[in-house]
């Protein structure tokens, strides 16, 4: 099989060369692929005798049945379309053109006569001819395509011959996607549901066998949105404190920008700003604004709600006292009165106030109940009145008590005292004049002048123990067992009664 093969080779080899040197045969080289000019360019034909030692002594280049030019020797006569823009180079036959029309697309044959053996070689050359492509441009179907609803077909558009076409997003080249469709020709894109984030830039890129271009960037104007407003407020808080002032901004990315509207529980603010300013908010002026972001091309609506709350401040705090006499050992409250409050807390001799037995918190602590009332409950008191923007604290109650029929007060003591004192004084005084009197009458006598100090004796003796009787009263309660029972077991319960007052305060 192999040796075949190669004996065909030999073959064939020997019959070239016993043909060439049997007709003694020469050809001509010729350019065997199409030739590409560009419009304005220049081309040459090359061409040569083979072998090298025949020459072109005459010859004739035609342009289909046109001759173009002929020469013998050294003698060239070109027809005239081409005279003046053609050249022959007479050695080898080689034409060139200086510059090229459209219209010398086609083929072309040439004739030579060779010497000094003098034998003719036909050839022939095939020429392109190409516009060169022109900066392209890029047109689109639809002026301002609607984000999602619009399909859109960008031409690009170029002068030139046989002119391809290749599409650039950006840096990156477009084929078929599922969006993105090239027509055959590549010429037109067609996006189909348009994204905003299609705007390009767009090139696109034309080019030919001889020239290429790039077109200026297209940038799509898709319109969109308006997407969900956000809306933030200037103060962002839960609620608002009555005389305050706040900022509504809306904000929707939109393609033209958005026009805005507010409303407040629906009815409209005929504002038709981004912005809400609201001075000086009052409590009628809450409720749930919304912000409406329209999008006057798209014709699509987006909004956007908060709620404001309105609370006045805590005002006009007073402690109103069960009666104008608290008395000892009978029920007494103390009432915290105030405007817009929602919590309360007390304070005595300016520490909170603990709760026990006989001390107790009503109505949500706005009122502290005393059952009974007790001569250590004597301070001074203060409320402080809370809602969830403010707090204020009235003014200082000092509680006072009058002494029932089974004990004294201070002010009773002090009256027996200071009585009791004049009580004796006036003795003393009588005693004296008595003695005085005594002596003026009867002489001599002066040892009894002892019963001066026996009043005061008294006095100093009878005070203490009058002093001492609250005080044993007192030191017998705190050793009552019931009384500590009670203050143990209520101690901790107090305690967290105020942390859960403080946290609900802190929650709103
Ligand atoms: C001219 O263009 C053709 C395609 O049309 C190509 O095949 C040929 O190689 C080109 N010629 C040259 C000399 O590049
Ligand atoms: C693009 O086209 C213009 C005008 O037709 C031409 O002047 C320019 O040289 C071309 N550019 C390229 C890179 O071919
Ligand atoms: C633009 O071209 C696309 C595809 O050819 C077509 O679907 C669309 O309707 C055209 N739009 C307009 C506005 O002509
Ligand atoms: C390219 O798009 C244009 C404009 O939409 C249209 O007239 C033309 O038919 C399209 N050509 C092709 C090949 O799709
Ligand atoms: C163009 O490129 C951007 C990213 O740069 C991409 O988001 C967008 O989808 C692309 N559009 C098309 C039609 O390819
Ligand atoms: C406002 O505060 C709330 C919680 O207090 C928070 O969730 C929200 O993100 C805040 N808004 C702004 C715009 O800061
Ligand atoms: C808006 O509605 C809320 C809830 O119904 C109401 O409390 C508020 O007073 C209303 N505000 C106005 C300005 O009508
Ligand atoms: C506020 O109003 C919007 C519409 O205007 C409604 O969708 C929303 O439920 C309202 N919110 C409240 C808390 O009333
Ligand atoms: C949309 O509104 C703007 C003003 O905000 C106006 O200039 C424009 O002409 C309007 N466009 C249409 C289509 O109504
Ligand atoms: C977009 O398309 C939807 C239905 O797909 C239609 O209801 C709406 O009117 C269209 N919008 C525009 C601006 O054409
Ligand atoms: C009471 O209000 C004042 C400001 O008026 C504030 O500094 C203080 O922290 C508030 N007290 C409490 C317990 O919230
Ligand atoms: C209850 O607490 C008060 C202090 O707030 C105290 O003076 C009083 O003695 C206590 N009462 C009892 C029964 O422990």
């Amino acid at each position: 099989m192999e040796m075949e093969v190669r004996a065909g080779v030999v073959l064939a080899a020997l019959s070239l060369s016993l043909f060439s040197y049997c007709c003694s045969a020469a050809s001509l080289i010729t350019p065997q692929n199409i030739l590409n000019g560009t419009v304005g360019g220049e081309i040459t034909f090359d061409i040569s005798v083979d072998p090298v030692d025949l020459t072109a002594s005459a010859g004739t280049w035609k342009f289909g049945s046109n001759v173009v030019v002929t020469w013998t020797n050294s003698n060239p006569v070109y027809t005239n379309d081409y005279k003046g823009r053609v050249e022959v180079t007479f050695a080898t036959g080689t034409l060139k053109f200086n510059k090229l029309f459209a219209t010398d697309s086609g083929e072309y044959t040439v004739t030579i006569t060779t010497a000094p053996s003098t034998l003719n070689l036909n050839g022939r050359v095939e020429l392109k001819v190409y516009d060169p492509v022109s900066v392209p441009t890029i047109q689109s179907n639809v002026t301002n395509p609607v984000e999602f609803n619009d399909t859109v077909t960008l031409t690009c558009t170029a002068s030139g011959s046989d002119v391809s076409y290749r599409w650039f997003n950006g840096s990156s080249e477009l084929s078929d996607t599922q969006r993105v469709h090239l027509s055959a020709d590549n010429r037109n894109l067609t996006i189909s549901g348009v994204l905003r984030s299609d705007d390009g830039p767009f090139y696109c890129y034309v080019y030919n066998h001889v020239s290429k271009n790039f077109s200026k960037p297209f940038n799509l104007d898709v319109k969109y949105g308006p997407d969900l407003p956000t809306l933030s407020v200037s103060l962002n808080k839960s609620v608002y404190t009555a005389g305050s002032s706040l900022t509504l901004q809306c904000s929707a990315q939109s393609n033209p920008t958005a026009q805005y509207q507010w409303f407040l529980n629906g009815t409209s603010l005929n504002k038709r700003s981004q912005q809400l300013e609201i001075k000086n908010i009052q409590v009628d002026q809450a409720g749930n604004y919304t912000c409406w972001a329209f999008n006057n091309v798209t014709l699509r609506y987006a909004a956007v709600h908060t709620v404001i709350d309105v609370i006045e401040r805590v005002s006009e705090v007073t402690i109103q006292p069960q009666s104008e006499k608290p008395t000892e050992n009978e029920n007494f409250s103390l009432t915290c009165f105030a405007k817009h409050a929602n919590s309360f807390l007390w304070l005595k001799d300016g520490h909170s106030l603990d709760t026990n037995g006989t001390v107790s918190l009503l109505d949500n602590n706005q009122m502290v109940f005393f059952n009974p009332l007790l001569q250590s409950y004597t301070g001074t008191y203060k409320c402080t009145a809370f809602n969830i923007v403010s707090n204020e604290t009235s003014k200082e109650y000092t509680l006072v008590m009058n002494s029932d029929g089974n004990s004294l007060t201070t002010a009773g003591i002090v009256a027996i005292a200071v009585c009791s004192v004049l009580l004796v004084l006036a003795v003393t005084a009588l005693v004296v004049f008595l003695l005085i009197r005594h002596r003026r009458s009867s002489t001599g006598s002066s040892k009894s002048s002892s019963p001066t100090t026996k009043p005061e004796d008294g006095l100093v003796y009878s005070t203490p123990t009058f002093l001492k009787e609250p005080g044993d009263r007192k030191s017998k309660q705190n050793a009552d067992p019931n009384a500590q029972y009670a203050n143990i077991s209520k101690q901790p319960q107090v305690q967290s009664n105020t942390a859960t007052e403080y946290a609900e305060l802190r929650r709103k």
